[in-house]
């Protein structure tokens, strides 16, 4: 278990590639919101470091909140079943909410996270997320904001896990199937 090596493939997307993006990304998100109060939400637990990098990447001022739901547990598979482990703090009514995730597999939880989010009020609603998997998409989901399309494989690293380990890897890399299969 220790030799974190020995249970990654390939590295896919690197720390430089990732901090290069999230500049690109925030420097659009500002022309966007020119003007505008933003409240960046994210998605507890994978987006931690997204949300982390990225908020300090803009050179504005934002607010952030939090909202907890899991539906992998300790599975690679999406259950589907989109559970709240913590609601938002902050009331939605007449914001610009930028809801920021680390990935979009399934589009399962963006697509329960959008409709849950649309009935509070907000002004608009947008999605960043750094990473994408078109093949493995069950729902579409209107994403403004992605940082990259990857293949469908099973990645971990930067806030993603398999069975709540390897959240702590600074690139996103492939799990080898030794580990889950
Ligand atoms: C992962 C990931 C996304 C979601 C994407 O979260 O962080 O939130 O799955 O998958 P989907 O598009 O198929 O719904 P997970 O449920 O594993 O919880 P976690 O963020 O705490 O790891
Ligand atoms: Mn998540
Ligand atoms: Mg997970």
């Amino acid at each position: 278990a220790a030799e974190i090596a020995d249970q990654l493939t390939d590295v896919l997307v690197t720390e430089e590639q990732i901090q290069a993006k999230l500049v690109e990304l925030a420097e659009r998100v500002e022309a966007d919101y020119a003007g505008k109060e933003l409240i960046l939400v994210g998605v507890l637990k994978g987006a931690v470091m997204v949300m982390a990098d990225f908020a300090r990447a803009l050179k504005r001022d934002i607010t952030m909140d939090w909202m907890a739901v899991s539906s992998y547990g300790a599975s690679t598979k999406s259950s589907g079943v989109v559970q709240i482990r913590k609601d938002l703090d902050a009331d939605l009514h007449g914001k610009h909410v930028l809801i920021v995730e680390d990935i979009i597999d399934s589009g399962l939880t963006l697509s329960w996270l959008l409709e849950n989010f649309q009935s509070r009020g907000a002004e608009s609603l947008e999605v960043l997320a750094l990473l994408r998997k078109p093949e493995a998409a069950k729902v579409e989901i209107d994403c403004r904001y992605v940082g990259f399309d990857i293949p469908n494989d099973f990645v971990v690293g930067y806030g993603l896990d398999y069975a709540e380990k390897y959240r702590n890897l600074r690139d996103v890399a492939i799990l080898a199937p030794h580990v889950y299969s």
